[in-house]
């Protein structure tokens, strides 16, 4: 059975003593609480092994919002895989469109991070969807299609099996315009069937798809309650422990 998540996604937001608070309020609003869901934070770099020191492991996963596409060496600046995961995460988010868009992130690179995210026990969450020119032109079927044969249908059954993968519309990311539940619904079904066609029916029923884009308390429970959406992946709404609680307790 495919697991139910919401992976918070705080991006480039919060100092580290501003993480380290909301970390901490995260985690005591989960504390007693019996959410229907994993819980997950993804935080900037600089604050992974501090936030890990707050959380209780047991009830809310860690993880980065981005790695290196290499091992080590002289990548001035760059964070690598296995440095993410020796401040105790465990996930990582790959491919944002905000990664495609702004810092050129391309299938290729993504498939270094992939295996690289693997060889250090990370989870993916790995990040497809349309432009708004996509959605409109009727192309965005194919372009998510493409986005995951490209990076990751070169990977064993087994391994693709570890991967969770979020469907961002890029023209619902930070924009308030959420995809309707019919919308999101249409395409992580048609996710799925890629995945089946490719892979086969046990895997794609097993493989968690999350929806992004603009998802907050009001719009969480109608997109949640659709078969093929397990779940979200909240950018603006998980800067506030009530807001980010409010859709957890969506499901
Ligand atoms: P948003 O971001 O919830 O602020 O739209 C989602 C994301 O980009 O992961």
């Amino acid at each position: 059975m495919r697991k139910k998540i919401v992976a918070g996604n705080w991006k480039m937001n919060t100092t580290l003593q501003e993480g380290i608070g909301l970390a901490k309020d995260v985690n005591e609003a989960l504390k007693g609480a019996e959410p229907k869901c994993e819980v997950i934070i993804c935080v900037p770099f600089t604050h992974l092994a501090s936030v890990n020191e707050v959380i209780d492991a047991n009830k809310l996963g860690l993880g980065a919002e981005n790695c290196a596409d290499h091992k080590s060496g002289a990548y001035t600046g760059e964070i690598s895989a296995a440095m993410v995961a020796s401040t105790g995460a465990k996930y990582v988010i790959l491919g944002h469109s905000e990664r495609r868009q702004y810092y050129g992130e391309t299938s290729e690179t993504l498939k270094e991070k992939v295996a690289l995210a693997f060889e250090n026990n990370l989870t993916p969450i790995f990040c497809i969807g349309e432009v708004l020119e996509e959605r409109e032109n009727g192309t965005f079927f194919e372009v998510v299609k493409a986005q995951i044969a490209d990076a990751l249908f070169h990977l064993s059954a087994e391994d693709f099996g570890k991967i969770i993968l979020a469907y961002e519309p890029v023209w619902a990311i930070g924009t308030g315009k959420t995809a309707t539940d019919d919308q999101a619904e249409e395409m992580h079904a048609f996710i799925r069937g890629v995945i089946a066609d490719k892979y086969g029916k046990e895997v794609a029923d097993n493989t968690s798809i999350l929806y992004g884009g603009s998802c907050k308390p009001s719009n969480a429970a109608a997109l949640f309650a659709k078969p093929d959406v397990d779940g979200g992946l909240i950018g603006g709404a998980a800067l506030q422990a009530e807001s980010f609680m409010g859709i957890v307790n969506a499901f």
